[in-house]
């Protein structure tokens, strides 16, 4: 591929941008200075920028724990996930891989890999998400029971959940594989309480990175992605 276009696509420049900076010279391939941006390039060449290894992927994965007040979309009338990640995010034509509601916090991936998302999001791969909750009245035995076997929601009946419920019944965790509009409130409010706070701490097998704060994000590893990978 063209070497601007591996800097543009490596998240690192835009375009123009990138031509500027192989023009300039500060883009070695194999150790050797290019000035001719449109010179081609094998997808594992080595190539630096100011003595940096730069690294194209045919795609992009992050890792964003999201704050309350943001919305899960690319664009919205407010603030948006997208925000809080650099510009060449936006470039990259990432996206959240699903959504959280406003006032949810916690795990979501963001990616351009169109293929991926849809599989991951796929209702049929029952790809199954860890939120930790409180709710108020507390959760009793019976609620638990009903949130695990299946709770009639109207238009549809929920899949059972796994509920682990901390001692003072009114915080735990919830795992479902389903990922539709309000459904963990939805849940909650058809045993009869209201959720007050929901984190989600796991995604597959993504588990909430407890390094970052809320509106940090950073680049899945390897392993990470292998892991995503490995469910398609
Ligand atoms: N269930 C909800 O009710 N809200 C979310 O944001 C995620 C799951």
């Amino acid at each position: 591929m063209r070497l601007d276009k591996y800097l543009a696509e490596s998240g690192l420049f835009s375009r123009s941008e990138a031509g500027r900076a192989v023009r300039g010279g500060r883009i070695t391939v194999a150790g050797e200075v290019v000035k001719n941006p449109s010179v081609h390039i094998a997808e594992d060449a080595e190539v630096c920028c100011d003595g940096k290894r730069v690294y194209w992927t045919k795609y992009q994965y992050i890792m964003l724990n999201k704050p309350a007040g943001v919305v899960s979309a690319t664009e919205d009338g407010g603030r948006t996930v997208m925000d809080l990640l650099p510009p060449a995010c936006k470039r990259l034509d990432m996206f959240p891989c699903g959504r959280l509601d406003i006032d949810t916090t916690g795990l979501l991936l963001i990616t351009n890999d169109g293929p991926g998302a849809h599989m991951w999001l796929s209702p049929k791969r029952h790809v199954t998400k860890t939120y930790r909750f409180t709710c108020d009245p507390a959760l009793h035995e019976e609620a638990v029971e009903k949130l695990e076997s299946g709770v009639g929601l109207g238009d549809f009946t929920s899949a059972p959940a796994k509920v682990n419920l901390y001692p003072d019944s009114l915080s735990g965790e919830i795992s479902i594989t389903e990922g539709k509009f309000h459904q963990i409130k939805r849940m909650f409010h058809g045993v009869g309480s209201e959720i007050t706070s929901l984190e989600r701490i796991t995604f597959g097998p993504l588990v909430l990175d407890p390094a970052l704060e809320r509106g940090q994000w950073r680049y899945l590893t390897e392993e990470e992605i292998a892991s995503l990978r490995a469910l398609l």
